[in-house]
């Protein structure tokens, strides 16, 4: 990356992360001392995940605060979600790409979130791939949410995959993000039945149902130090 890319959300917020050397097991370190953990959600769509975990910051379930909401289209629902709930919220352009940020647009992003405080970058069905400079400047604090049993069914509509391919059970994943397409370390699933009735939309529905209960409970989790990395491998200690 060029010098110029330089933002560190580490710096701007004062985290004590390190990389963890090989094979040591490694956790997030929120500065829970002052105040809630911060979060920036990144989506494209209509926000119904960005919904559930905006009510449970306002619930008091989860200590977390949303920073910021930045979308890659101009009229997706998640920002006028942010809007009607008085979240700090964005469209930042993507540039000519399809599939992915170019590079002022990813440093755009970047910097948005480092100046919002974000400790943690929320991808909630954002549709475009973040590439190493960003994965980078966020080290082990990039999640996603995907519609399947990971590593089954990865990429896109892997619900109606699941269908097609006639396994009786998918759901719902929630990993870190790496330089890969859906192959981040696993940190938390849920499981749901595939129905006899089932259709892609009814099937697709009952998951993001799932997803629902699934991305806030991560979250919390994270803020609260709860989970610990250790390879691949995540284990969720008790709440203390
Ligand atoms: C979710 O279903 C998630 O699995 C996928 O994108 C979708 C976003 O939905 N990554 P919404 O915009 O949160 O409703």
């Amino acid at each position: 990356m060029p010098d110029s890319y330089a933002f560190s959300p580490r710096r701007a917020i004062g985290f004590d992360y390190q990389l963890p050397p090989a094979g040591r097991s490694f956790r997030i370190r929120p500065v829970t001392t002052r105040g809630k953990f911060r979060i920036g959600v990144l989506g494209s769509g209509k926000g119904s995940n960005l919904v559930a975990i905006a009510e449970a910051c306002a619930g008091g379930q989860i200590p977390v605060e949303i920073a910021l909401v930045l979308s890659d289209v101009p009229n997706a629902g998640i920002l006028s979600h942010a809007q009607a709930r008085g979240l700090p919220h964005r469209y930042l352009p993507p540039g000519p790409f399809r599939t992915k940020l170019d590079e002022a647009a990813e440093k755009a992003y970047g910097q948005a979130l480092a100046e919002a405080g974000v400790e943690l970058v929320v991808l909630a069905g954002f549709m475009r791939v973040l590439k190493s400079g960003f994965l980078k400047a966020f080290p082990h604090r990039i999640v996603n949410i995907h519609p399947s049993l990971l590593p089954a069914f990865q990429g896109l509509e892997a619900w109606r995959q699941a269908l097609e391919y006639g396994v009786k059970f998918t759901g719902c994943t929630v990993h870190f993000v790496d330089e890969g397409v859906d192959t981040g370390v696993i940190i938390g699933q849920q499981v749901v039945p595939v129905l006899d009735h089932d259709t892609p939309a009814t099937l697709h529905e009952r998951i993001q149902q799932a997803e629902r209960v699934l991305y806030p409970r991560v979250i919390g989790a994270l803020a609260q130090d709860q989970i610990v990395t250790q390879g691949r491998r995540t284990v969720w200690r008790p709440e203390v």
